[in-house]
């Protein structure tokens, strides 16, 4: 079988171009610019990389943005203090800690500090609570909303198929699963979550109809874990350094391989990279669009 490549870059630049219309027209319309805060603490080069390329895509959709560069040894007070000015910052509407926050920062309590109107990350507790019961309302983490977008636009049905997801993280594979969980068009899907524990990994895999792999090891899907005509979606991002060269970049999916069996598949990368930076721009519009719905409410109730 020869797989369809799904073009991550080509849709995220279908998204953006979506986003940056509809910022230019709220701009015009109600005089209101989005606006995001980029948080990075310490000195992780790949995050480094991350949020610059972030904050140059706020710049493409025409969204504002603030970044902070605190130094590794930045106390838990301190980045809470900041997230409490963030919060109360009118022209903010969205926050972004970028993950993994260095040691010993308490990712969960300072995750929890960002006010869930704008938690455009999804990782606050209100926003995963509103995504298990399916509250529209609420925002869902950037990478596993790109997936679902993925396989939207690429015109992949999940509904009766059995979705197996690879990683039970806070920022994919929870949320992911949640998400193919939902009732409707794209989700209705029976879902299975695996992780580091699971026990004979490939007897479950090779069950898979869509394969989603979020487990952060480079090529440990291989040909002989999945079936015929999967639809494999690699989110894996890896570093490889190489002896004296640049370090280059693996997904979690050995791709030739797999490729040989898929019916279609995401590259690593110009896969889901792409598209974790389109939903981060999309849910920042969102966040700002929320704030005025919430202001037209608030005449009309004090008027009761
Ligand atoms: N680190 C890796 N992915 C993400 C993401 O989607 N959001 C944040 N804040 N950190 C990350």
């Amino acid at each position: 079988m020869s797989a369809k490549i799904i073009d991550g870059k080509k849709i995220a630049a279908e998204v953006l171009a979506e986003v940056e219309r509809d910022v230019r027209r709220l701009k015009e319309e109600r005089g209101i610019q989005p606006g995001l805060a980029v948080v990075l603490v310490g000195e992780n080069p790949a995050s480094r990389v991350y949020v610059r390329n972030k904050t140059q895509a706020c710049e493409r959709a025409g969204i504002f943005s603030q970044q902070y560069n605190l130094p590794a040894g930045t106390s838990e007070a301190e980045v809470l203090e900041l997230i409490d000015t963030l919060n109360h910052q009118e022209n903010i509407h969205g926050i972004l800690i970028q993950s993994p926050l260095p040691e010993p920062l308490d990712e969960d309590s300072i995750f929890n500090a960002v006010d869930p109107r704008k938690d455009v990350d999804g990782f606050h507790p209100v926003n995963l609570g509103k995504l298990a019961l399916g509250d529209p309302t609420g925002f869902v983490a950037c990478t596993p909303a790109g997936v679902v977008e993925l396989l939207r636009r690429a015109g992949i049905e999940t509904a009766g198929k059995h979705v197996v997801v690879l990683g039970r993280s806070r920022i994919v594979g929870k949320p992911m699963a949640l998400l193919m969980l939902l009732k409707g068009k794209f989700a209705d899907a029976t879902v299975t979550i695996c992780h580091s524990k699971s026990r004979d990994l490939p007897r479950i895999t090779r069950q898979a109809d869509i394969l989603i792999a979020a487990i952060g090891r480079p090529r440990m899907v291989q040909a002989d874990m999945v079936k015929e005509g999967v639809v494999v979606i690699d989110v894996g991002i890896n570093r490889e350094e190489t002896a004296g060269e640049k370090s280059k970049l693996a997904g979690d999916v050995d791709f030739e391989a797999v490729a040989a069996k898929a019916s279609a598949i995401t590259p690593v990368p110009g896969g889901v990279g792409p598209m974790t930076i389109a939903m981060l721009m999309s849910n920042t519009l969102k966040a700002a669009r929320a704030l005025l719905k919430k202001s037209a409410a608030t005449p009309a109730r004090a008027g009761l």
